[in-house]
């Protein structure tokens, strides 16, 4: 769709400190009329956002490594995205699915239904957000079991409904004074291969280090106690993200996944997998469980499904689906249809591949530049992720403390050079890197030039290298 704007500029661009003037006078006027319940990453307000750029109020070009939390990744101002939109908005903006029918929701059930993970029948019912998907995987899974509990794992996150935030690990800031939360719901160990919750250590008896494999046959191991502690019987689903968000972008010890398929397909329990963050191209593949070799009874997509239009989804198997009474799933807003023609706007721009392709290049140029930081310092414990969804953790060299203070220093300096990048961790001592596939290599480098330099200053203890000296190009 032709635009009135012109193109914004692909490159960086400090016109002001960050955040500038127009946008603290913004943030006053916020904290005067909004909740302070609502936290912030950088307190800048965004004017426009395409590519790789958010271009703020005072004229500022930051690189955007964030994608409003992996949800913009065709970018956030797609010109097939906005012709879609535009076309329905003249159309109608709403009826309710559950009142009467449009076709784009039908269209958008269909290509879950043959992209999703799992060659059986599926059906797919859509709702806004990702909590939404969450909760109604888990009414639909009791629906159809006639069972009650449901396993959720160490990091987790799943959202910030009340069944979401019990099924979410982190207590602050999540679960803070927020409860009491539902019952039912049991947590069991996951197999971060870093911080293995099973293994006392994480060297055996003769000092040699854990292998994955260790780690997940150790987590496999004790799910098993946990369920046979609780009856496996009671179970109704067992919910996990394929690669942990929040809790860290941790990427289960290889062979957990497997391992969990096998044991929910041997108690009868339905496998949710969560794929609202990792999903929909973030990882390379369309659902990050294909890394795996796997699939869940049910996948859970949102955030990029509709590149920023509130839409999420549960597809999966048609005779859980449809084991719901009529009118027992829904929403006003479900499904809504100028976020089903975002939807259809996002598949469409998945159709050729190079949105894949460009997800695996993301990963391999920041390999290129961030892994070799892991033996330079002695402070980046890990550089991890698949694709476009990628963090380091910072801890100390040998005692693995972490470093969160770290994280956030860095964070900070990137900030100040007009790079975004968000910290996340149960220990809050990761950043992680999650730029819109449709960056340019050039930008995507200068953003990790960027980064790279705060981490090399920080680990050392040095001051900001100026931004002309950490990246020549500045524009
Ligand atoms: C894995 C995962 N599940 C669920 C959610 C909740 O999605 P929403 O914020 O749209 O409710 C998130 C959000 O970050 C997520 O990362």
């Amino acid at each position: 769709m032709t635009s009135s704007l012109t193109p914004l500029p692909q490159s960086r661009h400090l016109a002001t400190a960050i955040p500038g003037p127009r946008s603290q006078a913004l943030h006053a006027e916020r904290q005067a009329h909004v909740t302070d319940g609502f936290g912030i990453a950088l307190p800048v307000f965004i004017d426009r956002a395409d590519g790789g750029i958010l271009q703020d109020v005072d004229g500022n070009r930051l690189i955007d490594f964030a994608s409003g939390i992996a949800v913009t990744s065709i970018g956030a101002s797609n010109p097939r995205v906005r012709e879609r939109v535009a076309a329905q908005l003249e159309r109608f903006t709403h009826t309710c699915f559950m009142v009467t029918e449009y076709e784009s929701f039908t269209q958008v059930a269909k290509w879950l239904n043959e992209h999703t993970p799992g060659d059986f029948e599926k059906r797919t019912a859509l709702f806004s957000t990702g909590a939404e998907a969450v909760e109604n995987a888990v009414k639909i899974a009791r629906s159809a079991t006639g069972r009650s509990k449901v396993l959720v794992f160490d990091e987790a996150y799943h959202g910030r409904s009340l069944m979401t935030m019990a099924m979410t690990a982190k207590e602050t800031p999540y679960r803070l004074n927020f409860g009491p939360f539902p019952t039912e719901v049991v947590r069991a160990a996951s197999a971060n291969p870093l911080r293995p919750a099973t293994a006392t250590n994480t060297t055996n008896d003769d000092g040699v280090p854990a292998s994955g494999a260790d780690v997940a046959a150790a987590a496999l191991a004790s799910v098993e106690a946990t369920l046979a502690e609780h009856g496996p019987e009671s179970f109704a689903a067992m919910v996990i993200e394929p690669i942990q968000g929040e809790g860290g972008f941790i990427v289960p010890a290889p062979g957990f996944l497997k391992g969990l398929r096998e044991i929910a397909t041997k108690h009868g329990i339905v496998l949710v997998i969560d794929e609202i963050q990792a999903g929909m191209g973030r990882t390379g593949t369309l659902f990050a469980s294909e890394h795996e070799g796997i699939a869940g009874d049910m996948t859970l997509s949102a955030k990029a499904l509709a590149d920023g239009v509130p839409l999420s989804a549960v597809t999966g198997r048609a005779d859980l689906m449809n084991a719901v009474h009529a009118g027992g799933l829904g929403g006003t807003y479900a499904g809504n249809p100028l976020a089903c023609e975002a939807a259809l706007a996002v598949f469409e721009a998945f159709e050729d591949g190079t949105l894949l392709t460009n997800a695996r290049s993301i990963e391999a140029t920041a390999r290129e530049v961030l892994e070799p930081l892991v033996a330079e310092t002695d402070v980046v414990a890990e550089f991890r992720g698949r694709g476009a969804m990628l963090a380091l953790e910072f801890a100390d060299r040998g005692t693995l403390e972490p470093r969160a203070d770290l994280a956030k220093e860095i964070s900070a300096r990137c900030h100040a050079q007009g790079v975004l990048t968000l910290t996340c961790g149960t220990h809050g001592n990761v950043i992680r890197l999650l730029p819109p596939l449709v960056i340019g290599d050039e930008l995507f480098r200068d953003g990790l030039a960027v980064l790279r330099q705060a981490i090399v200053d920080v680990a050392a203890g040095r001051d900001a290298t100026t931004a002309e000296a950490a990246a020549p190009a500045l524009a």
